[in-house]
């Protein structure tokens, strides 16, 4: 392990107020948009709306890094450059999705277990040498008042497998963006939402300590503590942000250099303006908040363009002004 690189990548992928653009659509996921927007699932079609995102106009000013997923990571751009050559070239980092996605958790009806940890360090190894210096692996995590969910057992079956994930990255000189996203689904209030947020990132954080991991070698990815979609009291940016922030005060350590969060289904504004809320009440921390968004980017572009090649330049303008606009939340600078 390097630690000096770790350091060094963990650091670029959050400084200057850019984030992490989320591209690493598993292909049931990108069918599933893709559907949607009446765009057939095909191979050509997926490298057209990928070459599409990375070659939005500047978007190097606001993008620090791009996750992609396996079959990205070893395709071509439509000038013919490899992925990760090409974004190397406009220096954004380029980084792969490694999980093989959340499964049914054996004995624990309604939660999820992350798989993909058999095989993770020779395809980590394949990985670096096509380009990649960072990974996600994603653990999902299900708050449910009425079953008792989460259950420990899931909190703990995650975080480890979260550990191991992280410390194979490191072991190749990768930075693992380390992923519990706690699901919006449900109807409960914000205050379960911190509660179990908190419970879920102290595990985590103990799993990765047991594991030797190096911390400043990181990134963590959560999702904002915000009540469930179906809870009839809605919450604002400022209540959001504070209970955010007081959750990651209380359970991240401080050489943790940077919190990329994820969007988790929220609109584009909230993601954006929740961000940026959060930037002007977290002065006292060390850790960077910014993004690494998936829908929240992309979301309104891949709908413009919609499969048609006249799209593609104005759909090009919608990334860039996403990225533009939540780099200022990173800064808290947004008007
Ligand atoms: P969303 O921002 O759409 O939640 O995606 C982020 C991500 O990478 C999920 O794993």
């Amino acid at each position: 392990m390097n630690k000096t690189d770790l350091k060094e990548t963990a650091r670029n992928l959050v400084s200057d107020s850019k984030g992490i653009l989320a591209m690493d659509e598993s292909f049931p996921t990108i069918k599933k948009r893709f559907e949607k927007l009446n765009i057939e699932d095909t191979e050509k079609n997926r490298q057209i709306y990928r070459d599409l995102l990375v070659t939005a106009p500047d978007l190097n000013k606001y993008i620090s890094g791009a996750i992609l997923f396996d079959e990205t990571i070893k395709q071509q751009t439509l000038s013919g450059q490899s992925f990760p050559d090409f974004l190397n070239s406009i220096n954004i980092i380029p980084g792969i999705k490694v999980d093989a996605g959340a499964k049914p958790f054996s004995c624990h009806p309604g939660e999820k277990i992350t798989e993909g940890l058999d095989g993770l360090d020779s395809r980590m190894k394949n990985y670096y040498s096509l380009g990649a210096r960072f990974a996600k692996w994603r653990a999902v995590i299900n708050i449910s008042e009425e079953n008792n969910l989460p259950s420990d057992a899931s909190l703990i079956a995650n975080a480890n497998a979260l550990a191991r994930y992280a410390s194979i990255c490191q072991e190749n000189n990768i930075v693992p963006i380390v992923e519990p996203e706690v699901l919006m689904d449900g109807d409960h209030p914000i205050e379960l939402t911190l509660e179990k947020t908190s419970k879920t990132l102290s595990i985590v954080f103990d799993h990765l300590n047991f594991l030797d991991v190096y911390l400043e070698g990181i990134i963590l990815k959560p999702s904002m503590v915000i009540e469930g979609v179906n809870c009839p009291k809605k919450n604002d940016s400022k209540m959001i942000a504070s209970s955010t922030i007081k959750c990651l005060a209380e359970n991240v350590p401080q050489d943790v250099p940077g919190i990329a969060f994820l969007s988790g289904g929220q609109s584009d504004d909230d993601a954006t303006n929740n961000l940026n809320e959060m930037n002007i009440q977290s002065q006292d921390n060390n850790w960077k908040l910014t993004f690494s968004y998936g829908r929240a980017l992309q979301q309104a572009a891949m709908t413009f363009w919609s499969g048609k090649d006249e799209n593609i330049e104005s759909a090009k303008k919608i990334v860039m002004e996403r990225a533009k606009v939540n780099s200022l939340a990173a800064a808290g600078k947004l008007s």
